[in-house]
């Protein structure tokens, strides 16, 4: 068999064709299905792209509407999923929480065996449904917090946002969050997307893949970033001192979180542009730009020593804080927006699979 040579982490490896999404890096657009998701993000919402990822096309109002309603319809989630969600230790972190709850799911599924795409588009409206109310009660109830109940009378987003901070959002909390669950939603093929796909290549149910997926995304490499990010501008107390700790972390030849990405490299990536304007409007309305001082600093020094740009998770996370919402939540809503993608790329690997199988390079003991 011939093989292709050894690329560290696959990087610049093409691992598989999609309709679904691509990073243009040159003309830095990310593309969702022939879309540009920052041009999405200016004019359309959450529920209208999540449509889009799994119809194929963006809805009109009618359907965005019907759409919506069907997430609604789906919110609540089994009795046994609270129950089980009580059992676990109370130091286990939301990602871990919101893991297990995908998966008992599964338990619940009787047809899990049917990988047709429209049974897996079903299960991808249920999951959309449920996950706002598994992420924010998975949270509430490590916490010792009793869950809360979802609200039918508020948008998709702004239930989301409700029931994070117990409050209803203003009209720009909620345009904000919702641009903020858009931006999330689909990014390519990260580490998480592959590791969904490379579980569903086995003809695995969607609630395995997601299960790996959550896993993967869970990693301060990937995902958790953004938790550490609002971990370390808290840390500073002021910009010049946010300066200070980052220095000190280059000198140890740390990794500073939100900043780097494999497929933008020396490039800013577009996400973080948008929600860049999103907590500065944050901070005028607050009439405080600590936080805004602190990012631009962060972001000025990364450029002069190291040539790196900020990634999405650098701006989100304090968007997220001046949102109010608490910071052991900002992976999992992360993972909760990215589903929609995450169900795309599995129903497409179900329908034309190859299953992966890469090779090693041995660098082992000699053998005879
Ligand atoms: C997400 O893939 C996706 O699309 C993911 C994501 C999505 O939407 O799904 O965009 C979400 O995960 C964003 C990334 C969040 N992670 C972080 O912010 C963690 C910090 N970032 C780094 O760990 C890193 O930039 C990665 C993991 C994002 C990318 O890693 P690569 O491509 O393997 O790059 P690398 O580690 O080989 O670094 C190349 C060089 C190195 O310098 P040298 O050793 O060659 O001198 O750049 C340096 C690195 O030291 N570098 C950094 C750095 N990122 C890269 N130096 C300091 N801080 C950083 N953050």
């Amino acid at each position: 068999m011939k093989t292709r040579g050894f690329s560290p982490g696959l990087e610049g490896v093409i691992a598989l064709e999609t309709e679904i999404s691509f990073l243009d890096a040159e003309k830095e657009k990310i593309v969702i299905r022939g879309e540009d998701l920052i041009e999405l993000s200016k004019e359309k919402t959450y529920v209208d792209v999540a449509y889009l990822l799994l119809e194929g096309k963006l809805p009109n109002e009618d359907e965005r509407q019907a759409f919506e309603n069907q997430l609604k319809e789906n919110y609540h989630i089994p009795d046994a999923v609270i129950d089980i969600l009580k059992l676990l230790p109370k130091n286990t972190h939301p990602m871990d929480g919101q893991r297990t709850a995908i998966s008992v799911l599964g338990g619940f599924d009787t047809n899990i065996d049917d990988r047709s795409a429209a049974e897996n588009k079903q299960r991808a409206i249920k999951l959309l449904g449920m996950l706002p109310t598994i992420t924010v009660n998975s949270y509430r109830i490590l916490n010792g917090i009793e869950p809360i109940s979802p609200r039918t009378d508020l948008s998709y987003s702004a239930n989301f946002l409700y029931m994070i901070t117990g409050k209803e959002p203003t009209e720009l909390e909620e345009k904000i969050f919702d641009q903020l669950l858009l931006l999330y939603i689909e990014h390519e093929l990260p580490n998480s997307t592959f590791a969904a796909r490379v579980i569903a290549s086995t003809q695995s149910d969607l609630y395995g893949a997601l299960t790996g997926a959550v896993a993967s995304l869970k990693g301060n490499l990937h995902g958790g970033a953004n938790e550490a990010v609002m971990y370390l501008l808290n840390e500073a107390t002021s910009a010049t001192h946010f300066e200070e700790i980052i220095k000190e972390k280059l000198q140890r030849k740390e990794k500073i979180m939100g900043f780097g990405h494999r497929v933008y490299m020396k490039k800013f990536d577009p996400r973080a542009l948008v929600l860049k304007d999103a907590l500065y409007e944050l901070c005028q309305i607050h009439g405080d730009f600590s936080l805004y001082e602190k990012c631009e600093v962060g972001e000025q020094l990364m450029e002069r020593e190291k040539g790196i740009f900020p990634n999405l998770d650098y701006y989100a996370a304090p968007v997220y804080w001046m949102l109010g919402i608490p910071i052991p939540l900002y992976t999992p809503i992360f993972f909760s927006s990215r589903t929609a993608g995450l169900c795309a790329h599995v129903i497409e690997q179900h329908e034309n699979n190859r299953i992966f199988r890469p090779r090693v390079k041995y660098v082992g003991k000699s053998y005879s």
